[in-house]
């Protein structure tokens, strides 16, 4: 499968998002909302209503960092997230009903693991739930971290088990980091710094291509 590029508009002031959505909009392959609560991690991020303000014409994720996804899901589906991404470290009661609420709402349904956590440790079956495993190849919480390649690991293991299902990565993806994750089986690469540090973000998208 060839890779998708997701960049993380996390860092992009808020005043500017509209505009950098509809630049990139023309050749990414989706978006990648960061949604913070300051309890699962430090810092707050975006809120449904900063969500909703934005036009995104093409495909969506929101990563949910917040301790209790299942009462987020609903408002960011209803304005209109494609794929809504939960973390299995996260306090939720039930992280099956939570993936099952995702789907009732239409949406694909994402799950980050943090680095330390090892695949190992969610129920085999809790991926049959999962359209989108995300490994986090950075401490969740901030942009601009050094990429961790131990949790490549975890993308062998599930491209092993599940060869047709997209696996998605995030954190420290650069040019050089893009090519480990692609040859361990990431078909989505979600990237901030080195797309917006970068003077022509079209020219840093392609770079993590290939
Ligand atoms: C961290 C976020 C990442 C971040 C992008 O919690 O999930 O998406 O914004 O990270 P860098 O800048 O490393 O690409």
């Amino acid at each position: 499968m060839a890779v998708k590029i997701f960049p993380s508009i996390l860092n992009v002031p808020k005043a500017d998002i509209q505009k950098v959505i509809d630049q990139l909009s023309g050749f990414v392959d989706g978006i990648s909302v960061d949604v913070m609560d300051g309890q699962f991690v430090p810092p707050t991020s975006f809120t449904v209503d900063d969500f909703a303000q934005w036009n995104i014409p093409i495909f969506c994720e929101v990563h949910l960092m917040v301790q209790h996804p299942e009462l987020w899901i609903e408002g960011f589906a209803r304005a209109g997230a494609d794929l809504i991404t939960i973390h299995f470290e996260a306090e939720q009661a039930s992280v099956e009903e939570t993936l099952k609420k995702i789907h009732s709402l239409g949406c694909q349904s994402g799950l980050a693991l943090k680095p330390k956590t090892s695949v190992q440790d969610v129920p085999v079956h809790l991926w049959d739930l999962v359209d989108v495993p995300l490994i986090m190849s950075v401490e969740p919480g901030w942009g601009g971290q050094a990429f961790l390649p131990q949790v490549l690991e975890k993308v062998r293991y599930l491209r092993e088990r599940y060869p047709s299902k997209d696996i998605n990565i995030d954190g420290g993806i650069t040019p050089e980091t893009a090519r480990l994750a692609r040859e361990a089986g990431c078909t989505i690469l979600v990237a901030g710094s080195s797309v917006f540090k970068s003077p022509d973000y079209r020219v840093a998208v392609d770079l993590l291509r290939d």
